[in-house]
């Protein structure tokens, strides 16, 4: 199985380190938007996409190059995020990148989140939130969730430690 990630981890590194724990698993190369060939997608069994939240959606530079994607058949591909905090419910930002990568021709067939240490503005004062997140059981759901995708659809959430 042929599986790329195209991640984008610009504030402290958390969303990589999930992504390489992802891509451990599925034997994937971790890539960001600016690396990678759209062209290569195509010869692609499985496409992750991920990246932190910033101010309640995805990085730009990941919404960009989903965006700019040409429409094709359809392949599979997965969404993940790391956040400070969880997502609200009047502001779907998984769901929204899932119905993009839907109009691009991706069946999605898993979301993975979990909380990341967050220096955002609020939180910069009071030096930060989620200091020790990802954390050991982040990690682990994030094996879970990609030793899952093989099979049927697959949604990871790490809520089994506190200020998930
Ligand atoms: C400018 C800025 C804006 C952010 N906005 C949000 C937000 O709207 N919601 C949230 O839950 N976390 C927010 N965060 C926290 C990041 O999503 C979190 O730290 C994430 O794990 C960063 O991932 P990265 O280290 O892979 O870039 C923000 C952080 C920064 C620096």
């Amino acid at each position: 199985m042929k599986v790329v990630i195209v991640c984008v981890s610009v504030s402290h590194g958390n969303t990589a380190r999930i992504a390489e724990t992802m891509a451990k698993v599925l034997e994937a190369r971790v890539v960001s938007p600016e690396e990678v060939d759209p062209a290569e997608l195509d010869a692609c069994d499985l496409v992750g996409f991920g990246s932190g939240i910033f101010t309640m959606d995805f990085h730009p530079r990941l919404r960009r190059f989903v965006r700019d994607l040409p429409e094709k058949q359809r392949r599979k591909a997965f969404v993940f995020t790391t956040s400070g905090l969880p997502e609200p419910p009047f502001r779907r930002y998984v769901r929204r990148l899932a119905g993009l990568l839907g109009r691009k021709g991706f069946d999605v067939v898993g979301t993975f989140a979990c909380r990341g240490f967050d220096t955002w503005a609020p939180f910069k004062l009071v030096g930060g939130i989620r200091k020790d997140r990802p954390g050991t059981a982040d990690f682990e759901a994030a094996r879970r969730f990609a030793e899952g995708l093989g099979g049927g659809p697959a949604c990871g959430e790490n809520v089994s430690s506190p200020g998930s």
